[in-house]
């Protein structure tokens, strides 16, 4: 009988609860939850696994504030850190959140060395670079989480724009989950068809900005945390992509060594995602501007890596 996938999620809050039920109810394994706050990751884990029989799931749950149940794992997904309040930019959780992902990958990796890690704590790209020091994984097993929520969030406004379903949108975002990130018009299409054909200057900037600010606006909105629904979607897309070794391209935050022009940071582009991690990284030709804009994100990676120690 074929082993059924094991998946570790590390952070029992909003996002990574969250990603466990998505998880669950994808039907793509087992989940270990890992939370330091004691009962948070067991009751969470109880309360998934009670919803499996409603779902009609096999996959099995357990919540635990130790690592001896994530041994093993084909896959670990870290969202322990802080989020962020009102007013806070990601790169202000940098110095609480280093500790915090330094120490889950101290402790997890070792148990799983053969797993890919999906990060998801902000700031990501960084995060995602102490990930990778810390666990000594290749660079194709370690990838950030930003560039398939924002592209999902550019879908989402295009489509409130246009009046039509986001489904049929395909989006393009380059550059790090930052302030800097770079959604691409040029190469974002409606059924095929550039953004560019249908949508005025003014309402393409609009929903660019938007975009941009996709994280601050629901922020805003809840005043106690940031945004985990979509979240959480994003990073079950990645986690199937490689799970189910779909060959998704999806855009991901990973390691570039040469591509983009760009040496030892980690930034959003498209990768193609399957069972080995990242498969290929897809390069595109950028305009001057374009260019200028995504060696800006790239430097705020920079900055921030510098400034982990690592
Ligand atoms: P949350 O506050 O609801 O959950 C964070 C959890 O991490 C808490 O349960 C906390 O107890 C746990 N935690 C803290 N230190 C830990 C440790 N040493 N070991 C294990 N668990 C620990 O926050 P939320 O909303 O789940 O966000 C989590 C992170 O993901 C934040 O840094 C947030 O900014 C980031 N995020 C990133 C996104 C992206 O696109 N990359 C999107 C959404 C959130
Ligand atoms: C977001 O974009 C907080 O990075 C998170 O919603």
């Amino acid at each position: 009988m074929q082993k059924r996938n094991k998946i570790s999620v590390i952070g029992a809050g909003n996002v990574g609860a969250t990603v466990a039920q998505r998880i669950l109810e994808m039907r793509l394994g087992d989940v270990a939850l890992v939370d330091v706050v004691e009962g948070v990751p067991q009751g969470k884990g109880l309360d998934l696994l009670q919803s499996a029989p409603v779902m009609g799931i096999s996959g099995d749950i357990i919540g635990t504030n130790t690592y001896e149940e994530t041994a093993g794992s084909d896959l670990i997904i870290i969202t322990a850190g802080m989020a962020r309040k009102p007013g806070m930019s990601r790169d202000d959780l940098l110095s609480a959140n280093v500790k915090i992902v330094s120490e889950v990958t101290k402790a997890s990796a070792p148990l799983s060395p053969d797993a890919k890690i999906i990060v998801v704590t902000n700031p990501m790209d960084v995060m995602a670079y102490v990930a990778w020091k810390v666990s000594g994984f290749s660079k194709e097993r370690v990838i950030g989480m930003g560039g398939v929520l924002d592209a999902a969030r550019f879908r989402t406004f295009i489509s409130i724009e246009l009046g039509i379903s986001a489904d049929s949108v395909q989006a393009f975002v380059l550059g790090g989950h930052g302030d800097q990130m770079l959604p691409l018009p040029r190469y974002t299409t409606v059924a095929g068809i550039p953004i560019t054909e249908l949508m005025d200057k003014d309402s393409i900037d609009s929903v660019v900005e938007r975009t941009r600010n996709g994280g601050a606006e629901i922020v805003s909105m809840l005043k106690t945390g940031s945004a985990f629904y979509a979240p959480a979607a994003a990073a079950a897309a990645m986690a199937q992509a490689i799970l189910l070794d779909q060959k998704r391209i999806l855009p991901c935050s990973v390691l570039l060594e040469g591509e983009y022009k760009v040496s030892g940071a980690f930034t959003g582009v498209p990768v193609i995602l399957g069972m080995d991690g990242v498969e290929e990284i897809l390069q595109v030709t950028l305009t001057a501007e374009e260019r200028a804009a995504f060696e800006k994100s790239v430097e705020a990676v920079r900055k921030g890596q510098e400034a982990t120690g690592f």
